[in-house]
């Protein structure tokens, strides 16, 4: 069977639903070619939506344990745990938002193509799917293919005890005594989750220091919490090989004694996923790490061949590689598109959330640039406090000259809704007294970005 579309889209995630949905919005006949059964990608699939699924339900978990008397509700029993209900929750909530994409393309008249599609040549896209191969030809090619966990010299995953995340958002059953290799968000998230149901965590971490790119400030805070909720890091160690030891395993690393454990997530980063794709057919050479190398639009080295997301340089977040695909799409069919990338916020969903936005303290120091900041803590703010959650605090940093803010980084409650204000207000270009003069809401929690604001001149008005 041969068809011809406008656009076919390979990869059905959140970069390449997401294109596939704004290019047939702006006219075009579009097919994403996906692979597996369910549309959504890693992220939708096996990432960071089961995964929040786990975060709250085991947040809920410790609440009912421990965390309700403080609020005059004394349960008659001690919480047990239904982790088959837990995961099948989890696992509704990631059928009923596939199944929306589903009916999105639907309405869209996007056609979904199921089969691993490879590029054959310039204007074809071959998909060998379960009902056996079929040609799509077509002006232009999107690749969105994602990525997956990058391996470790001396891991040999069995995917089973030895795993990644998509092992980790399904254990049978709580482990012993889980090792955590990466201090990483991934290792952290769900670091947390299994802490939380009850089991001893150990994360071995490369470097001096937990969730790097996360402004030191924060991350130094973070690791005093994580700590004090259980989880127990081992910084500076280099982890060389994991075996299987009977129902165990065993995990090695440089200068210290094996440890033993019942279960092993390999988190160390993820690299772009181009296996199988046809690249040599269209003349695209990947980059030293694997990357499809773009121009300014999105542009491959292959006339009509375009890609976006994980699959490309830059943050491997799902809201980066949708703002990628629009900005993509939108160039194509109307000449205009972009992204500013300094504008994409950055999420950590543990317990405190930590957010940020723009630059960190250790980047402008690094760049020589010189800036003022204020931070403001949530200890002082009154929903915080009727919320129950009051560690961490907010940091703003802006320009010295110009005021304009240059950074914002939140952990405390709600810190990944709270960074949309910052974004936003960033992208209208605005200064730390723009915020600070902004009246928010009392009580919110949103007062503790304009009292950092305000600290940012040394006014702050909720700290002596
Ligand atoms: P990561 O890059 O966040 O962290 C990996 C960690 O592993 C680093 O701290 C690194 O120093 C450490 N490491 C590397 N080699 C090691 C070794 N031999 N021994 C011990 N530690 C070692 O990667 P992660 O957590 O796997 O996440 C992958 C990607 O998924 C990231 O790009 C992340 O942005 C994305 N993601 C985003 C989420 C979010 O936005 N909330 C949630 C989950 C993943």
């Amino acid at each position: 069977m041969t068809d011809s579309y406008d656009l076919v889209i390979i990869g059905g995630g959140p970069a390449g639903y997401t294109a596939s949905l704004r290019a047939a919005q702006l006219g075009w006949r579009v097919a994403c070619v996906e692979k597996e059964p369910k549309l959504g990608g890693t992220c939708l699939r096996v990432g960071c939506i089961p995964s929040k699924a786990l975060l709250e339900s085991s947040e809920r978990f410790v609440e009912a344990g421990h965390g309700l008397a403080a609020h005059g509700i004394v349960l008659p029993v001690a919480p047990a745990l239904d982790l088959p209900r837990m995961m099948g929750r989890k696992d509704a909530i990631v059928q009923s938002l596939a199944s929306g994409i589903e009916l999105m393309f639907k309405k869209r008249q996007v056609v979904r193509v199921l089969g691993h599609g490879r590029l054959d040549g310039l204007g074809r896209v071959q998909v060998d799917g379960p009902d056996g191969t079929t040609t799509l030809t077509t002006k232009h090619v999107l690749i969105a293919t994602g990525s997956e966990p990058s391996p470790l010299p001396g891991v040999a995953l069995d995917l089973d005890r030895i795993g990644t995340s998509t092992e980790a958002l399904a254990y049978p059953e709580v482990p012993g005594h889980l090792v955590v290799i990466g201090a990483g968000v991934i290792g952290l998230e769900l670091g947390s989750v299994w802490r939380r149901l009850g089991a001893r965590v150990t994360v071995l971490e490369y470097l001096p220091r937990i969730l790097p790119g996360i402004d030191s400030d924060v991350a130094r805070r973070a690791e005093v919490f994580f700590k004090r909720q259980g989880l127990t890091f081992e910084l500076g160690v280099k982890v060389t090989g994991t075996t299987r030891d009977g129902d165990g395993c065993r995990v090695t690393a440089e200068g210290r004694e094996p440890l033993a454990c019942d279960r092993v997530l390999l988190c160390v980063g993820r690299r772009p996923f181009t296996a199988g794709l046809g690249l040599d057919t269209v003349g695209i050479a990947l980059d030293p790490r694997g990357r499809i190398p773009i121009g300014a639009h999105f542009e491959t080295s292959a006339p009509g061949v375009f890609a976006v997301g994980d699959v490309v340089a830059g943050a491997m977040l799902a809201h980066k590689a949708e703002e990628e695909a629009v900005a993509c799409v939108e160039h194509l069919v109307t000449g205009v598109g972009h992204v500013d990338y300094n504008l994409i916020p950055n999420v950590v969903y543990t317990s405190p959330e930590i957010a940020s936005v723009g630059k960190t303290e250790d980047e402008l120091k690094d760049a020589g640039v010189p800036y003022r900041k204020g931070s403001s803590p949530f200890a002082a703010n009154g929903r915080a406090k009727a919320f129950g959650h009051t560690d961490g605090f907010v940091k703003v940093l802006a320009h010295q000259e110009t005021d304009r803010l240059l950074g914002v980084h939140v952990i405390g409650p709600w810190a990944s809704e709270l960074i949309a204000e910052a974004a936003t207000a960033m992208a209208f270009g605005a200064s730390s007294e723009d915020l600070a003069r902004t009246c928010h809401a009392h009580p919110t929690l949103a007062e503790v970005l304009k009292d950092a604001a305000l600290a940012v001149d040394g006014r702050p008005l909720s700290q002596a």
